[in-house]
């Protein structure tokens, strides 16, 4: 590699850069009293003489004539920059009288320039202040900060709710296949789920999962019991938009399994949880139902908290509000995942975040969620 040439120390190479060249450069001479002239070197042109005095009254005229801070900034570089006449002189400077001199000319062509930039700004912003039609009181440009989807604040309050009563928060997956969204789950092969009328399949046994509840599965099959999570996570079903149908939507599945698990721990957890979501005076009912994973089954509605149950549009004057499916996990299933039903009793519940959003915030339109219209959204 061939080294970068080095500029040679003056001092120890005769040439352009000797001793000789820079003190020629550099002299200095008295040739009135009191007025100093000192040489530029001759490759910066020819070799004038300079006149510091007329020099430095010749910027100083510059400076204070500059009416911008570009004009400004032309005189600047003109008398004070790196190709000007004085930066020049000053590296040829050999003796001291001269350094004193130039460098005197230089800080208080510096000072007269500070002192004009700052003039500068100031008679702009004056300018500024004095046009009228500029007001120095309005706001400035609003930035629009983002903020998490009302169905996500939802699904995180449900998720704090659980996470204070102990439970964990798993997460399955929305691909899954019909042992883990239907067989498992005893649910006969005539159910009408199964349908491709009803369920998006990518193949014979792969699809897209139509409820949470193969999250009971995939937690069951990953551990031993005791269990006490919730699963959070969005669905799919072939339906049509509509005010009450999406083809996606979000459930919460929960699912305890422990020794000696009744229904009426499942009542406590669900009458805990919507207390602390619609309020302390909640009550929660439950009436018999049928799912295929859970024996027996239940829904449960809980007291409307618009109108306390006087009766209101909301609950259709009933009182009660439906909120999901639940049960008693059935022994078919913990023997599909190995759990010995004789030990080990669980119930699961099912419910809706949509429903909730809507009814907390009286949205009568379930595609609002996603429209993605910012005048709906950032209401939340
Ligand atoms: N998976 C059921 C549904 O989507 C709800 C449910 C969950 C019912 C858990 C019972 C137990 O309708």
């Amino acid at each position: 590699m061939v080294p970068w040439p080095r500029r040679a120390a003056p001092s120890s190479l005769p040439g352009p850069g000797s001793p000789e060249a820079w003190a020629r450069r550099a002299t200095a001479s008295q040739t009135e009293p009191g007025l100093l002239r000192l040489d530029v070197p001759p490759e910066q042109g020819e070799s004038a003489t300079v006149n510091w005095q007329d020099y430095e009254s010749e910027g100083v005229q510059a400076i204070a004539g500059s009416a911008t801070a570009e004009e400004l900034d032309a005189a600047r570089v003109q008398y004070l920059g790196r190709k000007g006449d004085l930066a020049q002189a000053l590296r040829g400077v050999r003796d001291r009288e001269s350094g004193m001199l130039l460098n005197g000319v230089r800080s208080r062509l510096e000072a007269a320039i500070a002192e004009r930039r700052e003039a500068i700004e100031r008679e702009e912003l004056e300018t500024l202040y004095a046009d009228r039609s500029f007001d120095v009181t309005l706001p400035g440009e609003e930035f629009r900060r983002g903020r998490l989807h009302l169905l996500t604040q939802i699904k995180r309050e449900i998720e704090d709710i659980f996470l204070g009563m102990g439970y964990e928060v798993y997460e399955g997956d929305e691909v899954t296949d019909t042992w883990h969204n239907f067989d498992a789950l005893t649910t006969d092969h005539g159910h009408p789920s199964r349908s491709p009328s009803d369920t998006f399949y990518f193949s014979d046994d792969v699809l897209l999962r139509t409820h949470t509840s193969p999250d009971q599965i995939r937690l069951m099959e990953s551990r031993q019991p005791p269990i006490y999570a919730i699963s959070p996570g969005r669905v799919y079903r072939r339906d049509t938009p509509d005010a009450t149908h999406s083809p996606t939507f979000l459930q919460v599945e929960s699912l305890v399994v422990d020794r000696g698990i009744t229904l009426a721990d499942l009542k406590g957890a669900v009458l805990h949880f919507f207390r602390q979501l619609f309020g302390p005076q909640r009550e929660v009912r439950m009436r018999t139902s049928y799912f295929p994973f859970t024996e027996p089954s239940v829904e449960f509605d809980v007291t409307c908290f618009l109108c306390n149950s006087e009766g209101c549009p909301v609950c259709k004057y009933s009182g009660w509000i439906e909120m999901g499916g639940a049960g008693w996990v059935d022994p078919e299933v913990f023997r599909n995942v190995g759990y010995d039903p004789e030990v080990w009793a669980g119930f699961a519940f099912g419910l809706g975040i949509e429903r909730i959003a809507m009814l907390r915030h009286g949205l009568p339109d379930l595609r609002l969620f996603w429209d993605n219209d910012l005048r709906v959204l950032s209401q939340f």
